[in-house]
């Protein structure tokens, strides 16, 4: 396929603030002059804010990375993750015609996007919401026939079930990623015959589909006020300047994983009554010490300094302590805000990612030494509580695990963390 430069082009770039504090962040991944390493990182970025990638995106990023443009080009032209057109607001369908989706019906999902979205690829739909192509192999050879939509896989399509995705799409929705046919990953279609009770298979979706919604990072362009993707080397003096996750809404269907990755903080609160001015991450996290640590894993709040008077409370919420819930169990004693020398990084706590980070805090819980107390009843208040993620504090117990790092010790899990293997 030719890929060239857009023949039409913006006059100018600038990331962001956030965007751009994100960038620099990344570069400081890389030792001392190899800061051309972070240009596919910087790339999608800019990508992601601009809708698609420009000549002038494209040399600002190298401007900054002090990189040749050519050098930059060769980079942006190669991958064809990088558009160098416009495209649909909503989704741009990448849809493999390799050998086994073409076998699986590749083509007849080809027909569906010409006729739905546009004749050509690469040409919008009148609505300019959508726009598709044809690409070589994306390595789910075994979920054929599939298509990339924005960050995802969408796979085991057939022409209905694709029709409907484009719809859905059109209507607002966020239609869960992965495969379409009920699927859980790869396996047999008649089902597993081998590691039936593996704990991977009690998961509502697969590893893949989980950390997409996790994050809450699918179809919606990243604009700068969501959490990093990666942000594993702070906590030695490099800060991320980075907003809360302020975002996004809630289909609030029977899509519980897909949902809860596009929920608003605030939203959040009401469903787990907490008031809503604390449930903001960001609102309650401090910006020193810990709480920079706390931030270490990917996908962590930083918060702005703006948020601190909301931090220094750090008192528990008395009224909180052993509130009766609906459901089973009792709710552990919360707290308002963490205290002051900062919120711990839940994060090191296996099975929690950020999503739940943000949620446990938005339920008044920021400490390693609180989850350690939890009793049968409050666990079993969390787990029931955890809108999406049910069940999750006793399948990765949670309790032992927190009783380690309230004595300063480690797992293996945190140790991952702390190096940054974990993303
Ligand atoms: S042939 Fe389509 S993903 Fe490999």
């Amino acid at each position: 396929m030719l890929r060239r430069l857009h023949h039409e082009q913006p006059a100018s770039f600038a990331f962001t603030p956030d965007n751009q504090a994100w960038a620099e962040a990344q570069m400081t991944k890389y030792p001392e002059g190899r800061q051309a390493s972070a240009i596919i990182p910087l790339l999608w970025r800019a990508q992601e804010q601009e809708g698609w990638l420009t000549k002038p995106a494209i040399e600002g990023v190298a401007d900054m990375l002090g990189m040749e443009y050519i050098r930059a080009l060769e980079v942006a032209t190669f991958y064809f993750m990088f558009q160098l057109q416009p495209v649909g607001s909503v989704a741009h369908f990448q849809i493999c015609g390799t050998t086994s989706c073409m076998i699986m019906g590749a083509e007849d999902l080809i027909a569906v996007c010409k006729e739905k979205i546009a004749p050509n690829p690469h040409e919008l739909s009148a609505d300019g919401k959508f726009s598709w192509e044809e690409v070589e192999c994306l390595g789910s050879c075994a979920n054929a026939p599939m298509a990339q939509i924005g960050k995802d896989y969408y796979e085991d399509l057939t022409t209905e079930s694709f029709g409907d995705l484009i719809d859905r799409m059109g209507a607002g929705e966020v239609p869960l990623p992965g495969p379409q046919n009920g699927r859980y990953a790869s396996e047999p279609a008649g089902g597993l015959t081998s590691l039936k009770d593996h704990e991977a298979n009690k998961n509502p979706a697969n590893a893949s589909v989980a950390l997409a919604t996790d994050i809450g990072d699918t179809l919606k362009r990243i604009d700068g006020t969501e959490v990093p993707l990666t942000a594993p080397w702070q906590g030695e003096g490099r800060k991320v300047a980075v907003k809360a996750r302020k975002t996004v809404k809630s289909p609030g269907d029977a899509q519980a994983a897909m949902s809860d990755a596009n929920e608003t903080a605030k939203p959040k609160a009401k469903a787990t009554g907490k008031p809503a001015e604390t449930t903001d991450a960001g609102a309650a996290k401090t910006t020193t010490g810990k709480a920079d640590d706390a931030k270490a894993a990917k996908g962590g709040d930083a918060p702005s300094k703006t948020d601190a008077p909301a931090m220094t409370a750090g008192s528990d919420a008395p009224g909180a302590t052993g509130t009766p819930a609906s459901g089973p169990g009792t709710k552990p004693r919360a707290m308002k805000a963490p205290r002051k020398s900062g919120a711990d990084d839940l994060k090191a706590i296996k099975g929690v990612g950020p999503k739940l980070e943000t949620m446990l805090n938005g339920m008044g819980f920021y400490h390693y030494d609180q989850i350690a107390k939890w009793s049968g009843e409050e666990i079993a208040w969390v787990d029931q509580n955890l809108e999406g993620f049910k069940g999750r504090v006793s399948r990765d117990n949670w309790v032992d695990q927190a009783k380690t790092l309230a004595e300063g010790g480690e797992t293996e899990f945190s140790k991952k963390v702390k190096k940054g293997d974990v993303y």
